[in-house]
């Protein structure tokens, strides 16, 4: 095997837990048919971690100790908790003079999120004679995007190629199984495989061609509770269908589309549906035409809806020509602009998926006022694992701190205690069809991710889609146990260099939501005017006394697209978050911030404490030599110090930029460099 695996890794455990867990472990009695994935799982555990081969029963068994698996309704005795669609339920309790471990659910799905869920207790040190957990997710979707090309490329992807796609044809392997394992393990359950943005040869992947291929990976999906998705083109009944229009209201068309669903779930009978990104970016969508986003997609969900598909349609639409100079369009305004009058117009299977906030996964963005605007409307969050504006696994930047924040936003759309966490699974508006997307960080690098702490990135996306209220330091801390082993110093090294290092990178970047500040095209390392003066909206307006634009009631109005009180602490440079000031607000570079130093002076500061942040890292890793696998310590090592040229990179090339704006030297005398 030439790829590792993750936190999914299992190691020899010590010899007393061992002995322990043999009993429980030799035989496994299984209710159901069809259980390979349960099997191979509980197999492979117990060869690598209890070093013995158990025995599967297909009945209840006459033994003092064992495991019993099994939907609610093979279960010899009944149970009385609902675990719902997906939740599961981990007993040991004394049956027929045995005691059992009840591991049940209602679904096949369910069974394979409870197996792994009791190997990963048990690894992390449970106790399996008082094993008594009930567990059900949070969010009904819980997907990932892979922005994967059919000639193998990954479009924002750091690790390497696709490991779905390889000259234009579809790859099922072992690997394919070892991800759908991953993906199980921490409750993933849809995965689109193909780029949103869908050219010419991928617009193929709905016809025969590719679906036989397809159906293979959906079977395989399915062991794994995985459902497929397709990234489609709204045009595709021009492309494939002969047709002279995509027209959303043209008979034609939406016959075109039920004919293709139909012969898509010919193939794949549980086929999820379809992700579109419509009129954004050169993509084609129902504006072409001369309809809006309901009528686009509501077509498109009327064709998937008799098989039980869903319409997955992306918010991030904007004006991607707009002129520097035009200082009335907002970026930041357009999903809201766009989307909200449309709430309520959407039908039942349609999602809308919106970017976490209204610009495109910078550092540090406001939340999306879509959120707690639409209440009529099933939403997704989209999150992105890969780290496009992060580091692109290069730099270390763990994203759960900022995801964890994110969700704990409290929207006040319906009052106190409208958490974004609220919305997203479903419960503050009572909406069924919510829930997350992380733009995947995999590709087929030996480690999957290219960094190999990034791993933590899909772990933490996973737990936090399954529980938004689970706890983001024990999550971390579950992580580096499950992948490192039980060493109290990799633990707590670890765990300091991934729970500060989102702040850290912020720090020597782009500070205060100023954001952007990259090298336009493949947007790695400074540029403080790299996307100034071209079309993509996103400007910071620097000169010679003040930068950032002015979003509030006296700006663009921005502000007003939050509730209240957020619109007024916004709206106020005094009140608004100052990590955010910038996004917000138009300031002065001697403008005073509470910590009584100036904007400027901040500026420096941030950026020499976020390089010294990055050596602290270095200096945490050091310690932990010998005590990762020498592999692993290796490559993030050399990650690390590439880091930190980069970081170093970052503070002189953003400090330069703005002591020749403004003349103002650093009040502790460092060298600013040229
Ligand atoms: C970003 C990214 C693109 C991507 C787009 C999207 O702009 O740079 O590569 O296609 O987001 O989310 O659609």
């Amino acid at each position: 095997m030439n790829y590792t695996m993750c936190w999914l890794e299992y190691r020899k455990l010590p010899e007393n837990t061992i002995s322990n867990l043999k009993d429980w472990f030799s035989s496994v009695s299984i209710l159901e048919s069809d259980a390979s994935a349960l099997k191979n799982e509980i197999r492979e555990f117990s060869e690598k971690s209890l070093d013995i081969t158990p025995r599967f029963h297909s009945r209840p068994l006459k033994k003092k100790k064992y495991i019993m698996i099994g939907s609610l309704d093979s279960l010899p005795f009944g149970i009385e908790e609902d675990p719902g669609e997906e939740g599961f339920i981990l007993r040991t309790q004394n049956w027929n003079g045995s005691k059992i471990l009840v591991v049940t659910g209602k679904t096949k799905r369910s069974l394979v999120y409870a197996v792994f869920d009791l190997i990963r207790r048990i690894r992390l040190g449970e106790d399996i004679e008082k094993m008594n957990v009930l567990e059900k997710p949070k969010a009904k979707f819980r997907m990932l995007n892979h922005w994967d090309n059919l000639d193998g490329s990954v479009e924002r992807g750091y690790a390497g190629n696709s490991i779905f796609f390889k000259d234009n044809r579809i790859i099922v392997n072992q690997r394919t199984r070892d991800y759908a394992r991953l993906l199980a393990s921490i409750g993933i359950n849809g995965v689109v495989i193909n780029n949103v943005n869908v050219k010419k040869q991928e617009v193929l992947l709905i016809e025969p061609v590719y679906l036989k291929k397809l159906k293979r990976l959906a079977d395989l999906f399915r062991e794994y509770g995985i459902r497929l998705y397709l990234s489609i083109n709204f045009a595709s009944p021009m492309y494939l269908g002969g047709l002279d229009t995509a027209d959303p209201l043209d008979e034609r068309v939406a016959r075109w589309w039920r004919e293709k669903a139909r012969e898509i779930y010919d193939y794949i009978p549980d086929f999820g549906g379809f992700l579109v990104k419509a009129d954004s970016e050169f993509n084609p969508g129902p504006h072409m035409f001369g309809r809006d986003h309901a009528e686009g997609a509501n077509m498109l969900a009327r064709a998937l809806a008799p098989f039980g598909g869903v319409v997955i349609w992306r918010a991030f639409v904007y004006n991607c020509l707009q002129d520097w100079r035009d200082y009335k369009t907002d970026r930041a305004r357009a999903a809201y602009d766009n989307f909200k009058p449309l709430d309520g117009k959407f039908d039942d299977n349609v999602i809308v998926q919106i970017k976490y906030g209204p610009m495109d996964f910078q550092v540090r963005e406001p939340v999306n006022p879509l959120f707690g605007g639409l209440e009529k409307t099933n939403q997704i969050l989209e999150l992105q694992i890969t780290q496009e504006y992060t580091g692109q696994q290069i730099h270390l930047c763990f994203l759960g701190t900022l995801w964890k924040e994110i969700l704990e936003f409290d929207t006040f759309a319906k009052g106190k205690g409208s958490y974004v966490k609220r919305i997203v699974d479903g419960t503050l508006f009572g909406r069924e069809n919510n829930g997350f997307a992380g733009v995947s960080n995999v590709g087929d690098s030996v480690n999957w991710t290219g960094h190999d702490l990034a791993q933590a990135n899909l772990y933490a996306f996973g737990k936090l889609a399954w529980n938004p209220d689970e706890d983001i330091e024990k999550i971390v801390e579950d992580w580096i146990r499950l992948t490192f082993g039980d060493d109290r110093k990799v633990l707590e090294n670890v765990s300091y260099m991934l729970l500060k290092s989102h702040r850290t990178y912020e720090k020597y970047t782009t500070p205060f939501g100023l954001g952007w500040m990259v090298n336009p095209g493949h947007h790695y390392g400074p540029n403080p005017e790299g996307y100034e003066y071209s079309k993509w909206g996103t400007y910071h307006r620097a000169n010679w006394e003040a930068i950032g634009v002015d979003r509030t009631s006296r700006g663009t109005g921005y502000t007003l697209q939050y509730h209240s009180p957020w619109r007024e602490i916004f709206d106020d440079i005094n009140t608004c978050p100052e990590d955010l000031l910038l996004f917000f607000h138009r300031v002065r570079y001697d403008h005073r911030l509470k910590s009584g130093k100036t904007l400027i002076q901040a500026m420096y500061d941030l950026h020499f404490e976020g390089v010294e942040e990055v050596e602290k890292f270095i200096r945490k890793w050091e310690e932990l030599k010998d005590r990762v696998p020498y592999d692993v310590f290796e490559r993030v090592r050399e990650r690390l110090h590439t880091q930190l040229e980069h970081a170093k990179e970052w503070r002189d090339v953003i400090n330069t930029y703005f002591y020749r704006r403004t003349g103002i030297p650093d009040e502790k005398g460092r060298k600013i460099y040229p």
